[in-house]
C-alpha cells in the first residue's frame, strides 16, 4: 500500500532547502528581522507575479482580508456580500470591523458566488462584495463589476487559494479594489509559518494597508491612526521569494495532474470532476471531486493510504459563530448540496506519476462501492 498524504509541505521545502538554509542563516546573523531587504524585494516580486501595481505583505490571509476591508473604508453597520461556502476567515474579517456578512449562494460549477443572486441581497447598507476565488479559479469579475458599478459598491477579492489565477487572460491581482492572498504553509505559495498579502492598483489602498500593518506609522513613532502589528518578518519573505521562483512550474505540474485526473474520472458513475469556467484558468489549490457516496469513498481512500479532506463540510451560516444571522439549513441549497458531496484529493506538484496512478486507481475503485 502507498501512503499519499493530502498535502506534503516537507517535500516542497526539500526543493528550496539548500538555498533557504543558507539565506535564513544570513538573516539570523544579520539582525535585520522585520521590514528589511526581503520584504522590499518580495513586495516588488509578488506585485509583478499577480499583476498588481502594489503588494503589501502582512501576517496572514485573514489579516489581509481584514486590513483591506478597513483600508477600503468598511465600517461597523455596513453589509458586505460574500459566500457561505468558504473558510471562515472570509466572513470573520467582515465581522472584525463590526460589519455584517450577507451570504449569497454559490453557482454549481465553480463553487464561487452566484452573481445572479447578488442584487436581491443589496440594501442601502451594502458597501462591498467579497467574492472568494475558491480552490484556484476566479469568480466572475466582469459580472461582479457590472453590479458593483450599478450600485456603487467596492469589490475586495479573497484570493487566498488563488495565487497565479487569471481572469480572461488577465492576472487577478490588480483587477479589483484589492485582492487578498494567504501564504499559510499548505497554500500553493506557502511560507514556513503564517503569511499573507494585500495587492491592489490603488495607491491609496496600498498606502493605507502599509500604514495600518505597522501601528498606523509612516514615520517612526508618528502614529496617524490606530493600526496593528501585522508586518511579515524577513524569514517568511525570504522563504516566499525562493518559492515564488518555482511557483509557475509548480502550478503547471498541478494543472498536469488535474488533467490526468480529469481524464481518468470523467464519466465515472457517482463522481463529478471539477469544472472550469471559460473566463478563468485553474491553479488547483484543491482538486475537489463530488461523490454521491462520499463517506464510503473517503473511508476507502483512507484505508488505502490516500489522504482526503472536505472543504467545507459546514456552511458558514450553519456555524455556531454565525447563529445570530438566523440563516437555517435550506437557505443556500446549492452550497448545501455541494458541501454534502465534495472532497479533495492530493494534487501537490511533488506527486510522482506512480502516486497519481495509484490515487486514480483507488478513487475509481472507491466509486464502485
Ligand atoms: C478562502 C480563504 N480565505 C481566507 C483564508 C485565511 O488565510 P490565513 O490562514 O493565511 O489567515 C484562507 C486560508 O486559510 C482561505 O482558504
Amino acid at each position: 500500500m502507498q501512503n499519499i498524504p493530502l498535502v506534503n509541505v516537507k517535500a516542497q521545502f526539500a526543493q528550496i532547502q539548500t538555498e533557504a538554509e543558507k539565506q535564513v542563516l544570513e538573516i539570523l546573523r544579520s539582525g535585520a528581522y522585520i521590514l528589511g531587504q526581503h520584504n522590499k524585494a518580495f513586495e516588488t516580486e509578488l506585485a509583478e507575479y499577480v499583476g498588481a501595481k502594489y503588494a503589501v505583505p502582512v501576517k496572514s490571509g485573514t489579516d489581509a482580508l481584514f486590513v483591506a476591508l478597513r483600508a477600503a473604508g468598511i465600517q461597523a453597520g455596513d453589509e458586505v456580500i460574500t459566500t457561505p461556502f468558504t473558510f471562515i476567515a472570509t466572513a470573520e474579517a467582515i465581522r472584525y470591523l463590526g460589519a455584517t456578512p450577507i451570504f449569497v449562494d454559490i453557482e454549481p460549477e465553480s463553487y464561487c458566488i452566484d452573481v445572479d443572486q447578488i442584487e436581491k441581497k443589496i440594501t442601502p447598507k451594502t458597501k462591498a462584495i467579497l467574492p472568494v476565488h475558491l480552490f484556484g479559479q476566479a469568480a466572475d469579475i466582469d459580472a461582479l463589476e457590472t453590479i458593483a458599478q450599478k450600485h456603487n459598491l467596492l469589490i475586495i477579492g479573497d484570493a487566498c487559494q488563488s495565487i497565479g489565477v487569471e481572469y480572461k487572460g488577465r492576472p487577478l491581482g490588480g483587477l479589483l479594489t484589492a485582492e487578498c492572498y494567504s501564504f499559510y504553509p499548505t497554500k500553493n505559495l506557502g511560507g514556513c509559518g503564517e503569511g499573507g498579502a494585500v495587492t491592489t492598483n490603488d495607491p491609496e489602498i496600498a498606502d493605507k494597508v502599509r500604514i495600518l500593518r505597522a501601528h498606523g506609522m509612516r514615520e517612526t513613532y508618528k502614529h496617524e491612526t490606530i493600526g496593528y502589528n501585522m508586518r511579515l518578518d524577513e524569514i517568511q519573505c525570504c522563504i516566499l521569494r525562493l518559492k515564488l521562483q518555482k511557483l509557475t512550474a509548480w502550478t503547471k505540474r498541478r494543472q498536469e495532474i488535474a488533467k490526468i485526473y480529469n481524464a481518468a474520472f470523467q464519466g465515472v458513475a457517482g463522481l463529478q470532476i471539477p469544472l472550469v469556467k471559460n473566463y478563468s484558468n485553474h491553479i488547483y489549490h484543491q482538486y475537489a471531486l463530488l461523490a454521491d457516496k462520499r463517506e464510503a469513498m473517503q473511508k476507502y481512500l483512507k484505508d488505502n493510504g490516500v489522504g482526503t479532506a472536505v472543504h467545507y463540510p459546514i456552511l458558514l451560516n450553519l456555524q455556531v459563530a454565525f447563529a445570530d444571522l438566523n440563516l437555517p439549513a435550506g437557505s443556500f441549497p446549492v452550497a448545501e448540496s455541494v458541501a454534502q458531496k465534495i472532497f479533495s484529493i492530493p494534487v501537490y506538484p511533488e506527486l510522482t506519476d506512480a502516486e497519481v496512478s495509484y490515487a486514480i486507481e483507488k478513487v475509481r475503485e472507491g466509486a464502485q462501492l
